[in-house]
């Protein structure tokens, strides 16, 4: 990127840097990206097809309000403690907006989710970051930090570990501005901080498609939070931020309930088998609460992703301390896994 034309805050700037997509169909292994080894409901690619009509030429409802409408069913709670968004992402980038500008500092625990950095430096913000001794344990330094926006990402990526409830809890108990936890693997945990929204004002979640719902093509994601806090994330929105195919998706997808629960519970079977798979080969495991695993093969991660991707399998691999050793897979189907297993068996 030329430093001549970006804005002098930017110079120097490390772009986010997604994990690899290659084109569709050219037999790749992808366990890279989390993305859900089954497909979505077929509810919603008929919803999808319903919606793609003559109407497209009209805009969306602002607030994605059938979505919102049909969330606020499903978890017991009112459409104007939901909004929905362009993908988690999105909704991570609406709370920079609404709680943290120029100046402020954003603190997490690290490692984390490595889309947090860039957008702070896209904010002018400063990050605060609390290294974590243990992957699922809060640093205690987290709750005393002043930031007026922290990020929990719970459970943790790459880590795949949770952060117990009450230890949440303590964070936001203590903290004065907004604790935004990013739910975006929940649903392969086996608890969320949804309860959270009862007794706190400063707590938002964050919620996405593209995990559990096997919807990460539509980009479509949602928070749930206090009234005040949707509010505000409602009013620094782009104006028509999901488009009319994602919001029926939404609503359809979140009504199937049975297939949501079918899809959760396969790739959590998968989950541990891989896990034991991967343990009998001597890797190091962080026990997973989500649709991926942390883990450090027994022989240097570099070469093990390169022998990996020569064999046309993609996982993913922070080359960077104090995580440069692991690698993060995603679970995956049966096949991909056998896959998986024969050709590190070959490499290691
Ligand atoms: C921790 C975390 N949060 C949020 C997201 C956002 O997902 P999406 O923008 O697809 O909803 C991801 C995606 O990988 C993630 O890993």
């Amino acid at each position: 990127m030329s430093k001549s034309v970006i804005r002098r805050a930017l110079q120097g700037f490390q772009a986010y840097t997604p994990g690899e997509q290659p084109p569709d169909g050219e037999g790749w292994v992808k366990l890279n990206t989390n993305e859900s080894p089954l497909p979505p409901s077929p509810r919603v690619i008929e919803a999808i097809k319903a919606a793609a009509t003559d109407s497209l030429r009209l805009y969306p409802s602002p607030t994605a309000q059938p979505a919102r409408e049909a969330i606020a069913r499903r978890f017991e709670l009112e459409p104007s403690q939901v909004i929905a968004g362009n993908g988690g992402d999105e909704l991570i980038e609406m709370c920079f907006r609404a709680f943290a500008g120029a100046g402020d500092t954003v603190a997490y625990p690290t490692p984390t989710y490595p889309l947090l950095e860039p957008l702070c430096r896209m904010h002018e913000a400063e990050p605060s970051t609390h290294p974590t001794e243990l992957p699922w344990e809060l640093p205690p330094s987290l709750g005393p930090d002043p930031a007026p926006l922290k990020f929990i990402v719970n459970p943790n990526s790459p880590t795949g570990a949770l952060f117990p409830m009450p230890d949440v809890e303590s964070v936001v108990a203590v903290s004065s501005g907004v604790v935004a936890i990013d739910e975006a693997y929940v649903d392969f945990a086996p608890q969320s901080c949804l309860p959270l929204l009862e007794h706190h004002e400063n707590v938002v979640l964050l919620r996405t498609f593209s995990k559990s719902y096997g919807l990460a093509g539509l980009r479509i994601g949602f928070a749930l939070g206090p009234r005040d806090v949707i509010e505000a994330l409602s009013s620094v929105k782009d104006s028509y931020n999901v488009d009319r195919l994602a919001i029926a998706a939404a609503v359809a997808a979140i009504e199937d309930e049975d297939h949501h629960r079918e899809l959760v519970e396969e790739v959590i079977k998968n989950r541990g088998e891989l896990a034991r798979a991967l343990a009998e080969m001597e890797f190091d495991l962080v026990p997973s609460a989500t649709n991926f695993i942390f883990a450090k093969p027994p022989k240097a991660a570099a070469a093990v992703v390169a022998g990996l991707r020569e064999r046309k399998i993609l996982v993913r691999h922070y080359d960077r301390e104090p995580i440069a050793g692991w690698v993060r897979i995603t679970v995956g189907t049966r096949e991909q896994h056998e896959t998986l297993i024969a050709a590190l068996k070959e490499i290691l």
